[in-house]
């Protein structure tokens, strides 16, 4: 039966210094050894590219994925194209196309490029799960290539509500991927969001696939001593995606995916990753349905909430890159 009661719980009171502290359950060869079985899981090539959101009908969309120049567009019934963002006649980016119909128009001299293709530039597969854009590239994933992206189980469409964010980082997605599989991190590097954190599961070297996991008890701080206690599981189901979803509690079958895209190398030699986050929340509780209604309203609060655990969590994958690409990674 759901509960009308707000899910807030009363927290204990916490001393930042006086909590247990958690570097000895976060052992390193544990954290590499989750990292490296989640890197040798197959992409079959897919990455993300934007939120389907991003894609708007009649206006293209450009990014870097792996050092390629890739844009994206929407024809009318809805359908998303990918392909090279530099035109084949004389390079023009042709994210400053315009889209006609399902076409894309080259702005510099009106080549009309569409889903056939054009001698030196073919359209690449794409994927849109509804919350996300996948576009694969099989030169720069170099594995064998999958028909459909690995796309995380979430909750049903109808019930849930999701959110999209991005921001870019100086480091590789490993990077990314590595700091969210060091749950203990928790409660000391984000006080301000998370109280009491317990890692109760962590994988150990040799652990099947579906055992490849974190379970992690912790409160979601709300407002001063207010929060929400929950129990949530952390996985990779590909090498670029880390998924947490709420298994107990409040908001229980929602998820959280971090999607780390390489954009490439900048100037400066230093590779850059969109960090692409989709929050899809769901509830049984009655008042989620009216949530939906605002959805508008609500998207920018979830995704305000975020900026501040992002910040410290970027500032710790870009440290782990500084340290890696110098030889200073403590192993
Ligand atoms: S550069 Fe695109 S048509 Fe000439
Ligand atoms: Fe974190």
């Amino acid at each position: 039966m759901t509960s009308r009661r707000l899910p807030l719980r009363r927290l204990p009171k916490t001393v930042w210094e006086r909590q247990e502290p958690s570097w000895r359950g976060a052992r390193p060869g544990l954290i590499e050894g989750a990292l490296k079985r989640a890197l040798a899981r197959p992409s079959g090539n897919w990455f993300v590219l934007a939120a389907s959101a991003q894609i708007r009908p009649g206006r293209p969309f450009g990014r870097m994925v792996a050092d390629v120049e890739v844009v994206a567009w929407r024809s009318p019934d809805g359908t998303v194209h990918a392909a090279p963002g530099a035109c084949p006649h004389l390079g023009a980016p042709l994210c400053r196309g315009a889209v006609r119909g399902d076409r894309l128009v080259c702005r510099w001299h009106g080549l009309s490029l569409g889903s056939e293709g054009f001698p030196g530039w073919s359209p690449f597969p794409v994927y849109d799960d509804g919350v996300l854009v996948w576009v694969r590239l099989d030169a720069a994933g170099g594995e064998e290539p999958l028909a459909k992206p690995v796309l995380p189980e979430r909750p049903e469409a109808a019930r849930a509500l999701a959110a999209v964010e991005t921001v870019a980082a100086r480091c590789e997605p490993e990077d990314v991927v590595a700091n969210r599989l060091d749950p203990w991190h928790g409660s000391w590097f984000h006080p301000y969001s998370f109280v009491g954190l317990r890692v109760v599961e962590a994988p150990e070297e040799g652990v099947s696939d579906s055992d490849d996991r974190f379970v992690v008890d912790v409160s979601f701080r709300v407002a001063g001593r207010l929060g929400v206690p929950v129990r949530a599981v952390f996985h990779c189901p590909e090498p670029r995606t880390v998924v947490m979803r709420i298994i107990r509690g409040e908001g229980a079958g929602s998820v959280v995916e971090t999607h780390a895209t390489p954009l490439g190398v900048d100037r400066q030699g230093v590779p850059r990753t969109a960090v692409v986050e989709a929050t899809i929340a769901t509830s049984d509780r009655p008042g989620f349905g009216v949530a939906r209604r605002v959805a508008p309203l609500v998207r920018p609060v979830m995704r305000f909430a975020a900026r501040r655990l992002w910040r410290d969590d970027l500032a710790y994958a870009e440290r782990r890159h500084t340290l890696r690409s110098s030889g200073r990674w403590p192993s």
